[in-house]
């Protein structure tokens, strides 16, 4: 496809200083020695290392995320780092509105769309997290909840935005679980947000990237990379570890 590959790492609330450090000497050695070609690579640490795992990334091929950030510009909100920070720290994208931002702080749509807007407006990369809970797949709602969250996320979009958006389909019950969803299963919800894409934004949603997550490891990438409207993924507990991540990053290649 015209779609390069793109693979993030999401080290959610994991790392320390020297650790990190080890972590990405390896990553970055590792595709200097041995390059992905056109495959994207990212990760994204907690707030507090970006700074520092930013100046270790200068002059790889690979960018810098974060997990989370404010839907305001600047001001009282204690705790929050804004947009604009976060580009001022070297970011090119950030994750918004993943399940556990959803469901153990309680974003909503509405929030998650506030979101979006603000990274889009800050030049930043939004990776649009959507997916369904056990109980809604076991319900037959999986594509209506994703399509929803789909929606109500990207409706207020300009059409040149799309160009830089990216989204991550997360099943909730395949989270940190072990149980992938199986190539099938993804395939068919990736399809599913591409049509919805396409409907709202034309030709641009056929070039936006879609991502799987949920439990992806060195053994199962390359089967879920194959898919046709997969085009990488978001990886949790695999990208802390630097064999795996890498393995992951050169299965998409
Ligand atoms: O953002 C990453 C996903 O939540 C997947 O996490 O690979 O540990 O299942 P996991």
């Amino acid at each position: 496809s015209m779609r390069n590959a793109l693979v993030i790492g999401n080290w959610k609330m994991n790392g320390e200083t020297a650790a990190n450090h080890t972590l990405v000497a390896s990553l970055v050695e590792s595709l200097e020695v041995s390059p992905v070609g056109s495959v994207e690579v990212g990760i994204c640490p907690p707030a507090v290392y970006l700074h520092s795992v930013g100046l270790q990334l200068e002059g790889s091929v690979v960018s810098l995320g974060a997990q989370n950030l404010s839907e305001h510009n600047a001001g009282a909100y204690t705790g929050e780092v804004s947009a604009a920070m976060l580009r001022d720290v070297g970011c090119h994208m950030v994750i918004v509105g993943h399940s556990e931002r959803r469901s153990l702080y309680h974003e909503d749509d509405e929030q998650v769309a506030a979101k979006t807007l603000a990274a889009l407006r800050a030049g930043l990369k939004p990776v649009l997290c959507v997916g369904e809970t056990l109980a809604q797949r076991e319900s037959g709602e999986a594509l209506d909840v994703v399509a929803r969250q789909l929606c109500a996320a990207v409706s207020g979009l300009e059409a040149d935005e799309f160009e830089r958006l990216v989204v991550a389909y997360e099943p909730v019950w395949a989270i940190g679980t072990g149980k992938t969803a199986s190539p099938e299963q993804a395939q068919e919800v990736h399809a599913h947000i591409r049509t919805v894409l396409v409907r709202v934004a034309g030709v641009a949603g056929q070039n936006v990237q879609l991502l799987y997550g949920g439990s992806v490891n060195a053994d199962n990438a390359a089967e879920l990379f194959a898919k046709p409207d997969i085009d990488g993924g978001l990886i949790g507990g695999a990208s802390l570890k630097a064999n795996d991540f890498i393995a992951i990053c050169r299965a998409a290649a």
